[in-house]
């Protein structure tokens, strides 16, 4: 009787430890999926977090970062990490008009004269609010990244929105962006990243708006004759975590893995700002591609087009919330 009860405890003992086992198996695995090059903000942000998280963690935690559309594109990332095959990533925020229409916010042409505005409206109460606008789909935002603000690249030079007329140029998956090249007479395709290059390069497309670092590290300006430096637009990202995933991690590793991001995204913002003038010139020096500066009357021109989409979209994201970002400009002045 002793020994039977001896033997099965063992047996429970043993099944025990076996169910165990995989979670003592090895550390936990962040696959990081990304869709541009490492020698941008994002790619040096995402490579921070994992050097950061080696240091401080050790054989707890292994961030493994795909860059390049390498594991998932645009369209598939926020699926395959609410299914569990990727943990982290870094949309722009363009890229979560299926999950919510608060963040098309930041799409709207002309909203933010410089960085700093941005960082004034992401820091207080309504952009830290948006953050959670996920949160219903099972995702959790857990911090902005900056790339920079976004410039016009054509096959002909664009001084006017009149020259924009009739050319097909490539958006991401945003209904604003959408609207805005419309707005212009233009054609908007929503296309994946990866596939933008070759679509300038065959001509399929005539025109893309992207930051200068995305221009020079997948080398646009190599077959766009022509940029506009408009700054009309904002290319910025929300790092994002599923819900499950990371309310189940102990709270120990969850914290350490916050403070490693912060300070990743504080790297990467740097990183962004630096490219956002370094990239420019070497694109300049490369003298594969013109410059186009706006005269005052110009860039007036461009506002003058595209702001009108702002009223379109009211209705979706508030206009308590546009006022707050809008709002963000004068703050500084
Ligand atoms: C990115 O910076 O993540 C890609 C931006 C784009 O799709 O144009």
């Amino acid at each position: 009787m002793f020994g039977k009860l001896t033997t099965t405890l063992t047996a429970i003992g043993l099944s025990a430890l076996l169910l165990a086992a995989p979670a003592l198996a090895g550390p936990i695995v962040i696959k990081f999926s990304h869709v541009v090059a490492e020698n941008t903000p994002k790619g040096q942000m995402a490579n921070k977090f994992r050097d950061l998280v080696k240091e401080r963690l050790g054989d707890k935690v292994l961030v493994e970062v795909y860059p390049n559309s390498q594991l998932f594109g645009d369209n598939k990332v926020l699926e395959a990490m609410l299914l569990g095959d990727v943990q982290m990533a870094a949309p722009s925020l363009s890229k979560f008009s299926r999950y919510t229409r608060k963040l098309q916010l930041y799409d709207l042409p002309f909203l933010f004269e410089n960085m700093d505005a941005v960082d004034r409206f992401q820091h207080g109460p309504y952009g830290q609010k948006l953050l959670q606008s996920v949160s219903s789909k099972g995702l959790i935002g857990l911090g902005y990244l900056h790339n920079g603000l976004k410039q016009l690249s054509a096959s002909k030079p664009l001084r006017v929105p009149a020259d924009a007329r009739g050319l097909k140029f490539r958006i991401m998956s945003s209904d604003v962006l959408a609207a805005q090249f419309k707005a212009l007479g233009a054609t908007p395709l929503k296309k994946p990243f990866s596939e933008v290059f070759t679509l300038l390069q065959t001509r399929a497309i005539d025109g893309q708006e992207n930051t200068w670092s995305n221009i020079y590290s997948k080398k646009f300006y190599e077959v766009q004759p022509y940029i506009t430096e408009s700054n009309h637009g904002l290319l910025d990202y929300m790092v994002v975590t599923s819900a499950e995933f990371w309310n189940g991690l102990p709270a120990d590793v969850r914290s350490g893995l916050e403070s490693a991001l912060r300070e990743a995204i504080a790297f990467g913002n740097q990183v962004a700002a630096d490219k956002a003038k370094s990239d420019k010139q070497k694109i300049i020096d490369s003298r594969r591609s013109e410059i186009i500066e706006l005269t005052p009357a110009e860039r007036a021109q461009w506002v003058e087009v595209m702001k009108p989409v702002w009223k379109q979209f009211e209705g979706e994201i508030g206009k308590e919330l546009i006022d707050a970002a809008y709002g963000a400009n004068q703050a500084g002045k």
